[in-house]
């Protein structure tokens, strides 16, 4: 039941207080927490931005609706996902697999042509949108570990993409942030934390067949 208490614990976090910074053994527990979620075929397609420097923090700021979590938030995470999955990309993931599995390389022709086929079968914007929606799952696990360990966070896709591929230079490295989470810890005067939770009726939100 400890993770209903997390849930309830948590909430998406107004105001943090500027002063409290995330310890570099928490901030490595949920990198680790990141490097572990699951992925579609496992082929990670994103990378992770940890951002602390305030003056990146600042023009992302104006990117971002002006939210003040993410300058005042101890690290600000931004999630980027591959724009598109090359045969490269496809090829070092099975070479990967290869090594740690030991597993021969030509035992993997078969998946790694079924990913290249796959993949192959969709558009640009589709493989994008593919690659965006793994990164929402080690959106959710880093909430939900940052809670176990009563660190606060908010998840945000209030900010421009285009502006924040600008500032962090993703374009070139054929990436693009689709989600971010500031992470840290909340201010005592944020009122966000005494508000309710409001959400649908189990009745309303769930159907058994
Ligand atoms: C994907 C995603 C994006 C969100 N973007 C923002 C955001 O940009 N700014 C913000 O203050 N809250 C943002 N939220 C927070 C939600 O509004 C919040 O999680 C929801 O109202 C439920 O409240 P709770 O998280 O406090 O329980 C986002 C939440 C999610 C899951």
């Amino acid at each position: 039941m400890k993770i209903i208490e997390h849930l309830q614990w948590r909430y998406a976090t107004k105001k943090f207080d500027p002063t409290l910074k995330v310890s570099e053994e928490d901030l490595m527990h949920l990198k680790k927490v990141i490097q572990l979620t699951a992925t579609s075929y496992g082929l990670q397609a994103f990378k992770v931005l940890i951002i602390t420097d305030p003056a990146i923090k600042k023009q992302l700021q104006a990117a971002s609706w002006n939210q003040s979590q993410v300058v005042d938030a101890s690290h600000l995470i931004v999630f980027c996902n591959s724009k598109s999955v090359t045969h490269e990309q496809i090829d070092a993931f099975i070479q990967l697999k290869s090594g740690v599995q030991k597993i021969p390389l030509d035992a993997l022709d078969g998946y790694g042509n079924f990913m290249k086929n796959k993949l192959g079968e969709l558009t640009t914007s589709e493989v994008n949108e593919w690659a965006a929606k793994q990164t929402y799952i080690a959106l959710g696990n880093l909430m939900v570990a940052c809670a176990e360990l009563k660190i606060d966070t908010c998840p945000m896709e209030g900010f421009e993409p285009e502006k924040y591929d600008e500032i962090l230079d993703l374009t070139q490295q054929n990436l693009t942030a689709s989600v971010a989470a500031a992470v840290g810890y909340r201010s005592e005067e944020d009122k966000a934390q005494f508000a309710p939770k409001v959400r649908k009726a189990m009745a309303e939100l769930f159907v058994e067949l």
